[in-house]
């Protein structure tokens, strides 16, 4: 099955052409065209993602990125052919708020024959819900005028299908879906959650943990912010911290610096996460402190080491109470090597006869493969397809879950 994705959940704009083959126990991937474009740079001004600017420029960048897609993957044949006034008025209604989409989607689809592919995947959630929008009314149009069905896909779902892929250097090429045992255990962090989903087949899912505040990587972002390194802050810390830990391998100069910093909910008896108190107290703790390369790097090692205590410990105490035969880790923050290795020690120190998988680094952070790959998964379990008349909302709290599961 060929699959087009979209991923507009965040402040990635992306599109991938993907073919999805074999039953649930045997799936494999080829990915065929794939064209990303992150607006991080637009944002660091904001510390953070602002969702009127996401939206305006996912709408402005989508279509580029859909023609780079289909090009690399060889689909893009010219064939000049007009849109009837039906199908003109259908669009432009349906995409009144995103007039420079509408713009450029209408041209485009004029120029381009009708794609070889089976069916169109987006993200309907969770995230920015503007961002969101701009997705699915592209979804929603492709499939309205290239007859195509829809697959909506759940943004946390796609992470975890990354992580669960044999790894591969590149977005491009070949992957295969590694065995995953279940029940299964999924730890998602990312900016926009922090959570342990308990999965019992692809598809079912129970959140049994999440953040009563801050997630992991805002956290991340926010710690980066007042430390003025630039947003996503994840890449700058998880640098400055590895910096500190070698000129300080016992971690003795980051708390000489500014004490030891707490480890929010670390010893509740539950699985949930708190993260805004860490925040604040780094930034109290920060505040008299002249900020150099080095008092930063050793600020950023002790908030690191506090921050991963906690996760390492939360998932110590999960696999505890739910014996799970794979560990799925997946979400921006899982690109971070401290964790993964504090990860691997926990699982070796435990001795369980457990699968553990951890994402490419191309796949951590947001990117549309997953969403292909998760939209395949969602395909094999026959999951209702959608059409383009049928309206598929943008839901920036969807849930992995199932309500009447949670
Ligand atoms: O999954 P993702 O790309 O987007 C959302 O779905 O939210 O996650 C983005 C988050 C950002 O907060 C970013 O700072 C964090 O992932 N991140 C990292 C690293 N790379 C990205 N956090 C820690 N260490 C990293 N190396
Ligand atoms: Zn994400």
């Amino acid at each position: 099955m060929r699959l087009l994705a979209i991923e507009t959940s965040c402040d990635e704009t992306a599109v991938t052409v993907l073919d999805g083959y074999g039953p649930v126990s045997a799936v494999s991937y080829a990915v065929l065209g794939n064209a990303l474009y992150s607006q991080a740079e637009k944002h660091a001004v904001y510390g953070g993602v602002h969702p009127s600017l996401a939206k305006r420029e996912h709408a402005r960048n989508i279509v580029p990125l859909l023609s780079a897609a289909l090009r690399e993957a060889g689909l893009e044949h010219a064939n000049p052919c007009e849109l009837s006034p039906e199908q003109t008025a259908w669009l432009s209604s349906l995409l009144a708020h995103e007039p420079d989409l509408a713009y450029m989607l209408l041209h485009y689809l004029q120029q381009i024959e009708r794609p070889a592919v089976d069916a169109v995947a987006v993200t309907h959630g969770p995230g920015l819900e503007p961002a969101l929008w701009v997705g699915v009314n592209c979804a929603r149009a492709l499939a309205y005028v290239w007859n195509l069905p829809i697959i909506p896909v759940n943004h946390l779902e796609g992470h975890l299908v990354a992580s669960s892929v044999s790894p591969h250097e590149t977005l491009a090429g070949h992957y295969t879906l590694r065995e995953v045992r279940f029940p299964a255990l999924g730890l998602i962090l990312s900016g926009g959650h922090t959570e342990f989903v308990l999965m019992q087949g692809w598809g079912a899912y129970e959140v049994v943990g999440a953040t009563r505040d801050d997630s992991m990587g805002e956290a991340y972002d926010k710690v980066a912010r007042l430390l003025g390194l630039p947003y996503p802050g994840g890449p700058g810390i998880s640098r400055l911290a590895a910096w500190s830990r070698e000129v300080s391998p016992t971690g003795d100069a980051p708390t000489a610096l500014i004490g030891p910093l707490p480890r929010p909910m670390i010893d509740t008896d539950d699985l949930d996460f708190s993260f805004s108190g860490l925040k604040t107290a780094v930034l109290y703790r920060t505040r008299p402190l002249e900020l150099t390369d080095e008092t930063r790097a050793h600020v950023a090692a002790a908030f690191e080491e506090a921050a991963t205590d906690v996760v390492i410990t939360k998932t110590a105490r999960a696999l505890e109470r739910f014996p799970a035969a794979t560990f799925i880790l997946g979400g921006g923050v899982s690109a971070n090597t401290y964790l993964r290795a504090r990860l691997a020690t926990l699982m070796e120190q435990q001795g369980l006869d457990l699968h553990c998988y951890v994402p490419a680094m191309g796949l951590s952070t947001d990117n549309a493969v997953m969403i292909g790959m998760a939209g395949y998964l969602a395909h094999l379990r026959e999951e209702p397809k959608r059409c383009a008349s049928d309206v598929l909302r943008a839901d920036g709290g969807l849930s992995i879950a199932p309500p009447n599961a949670e």
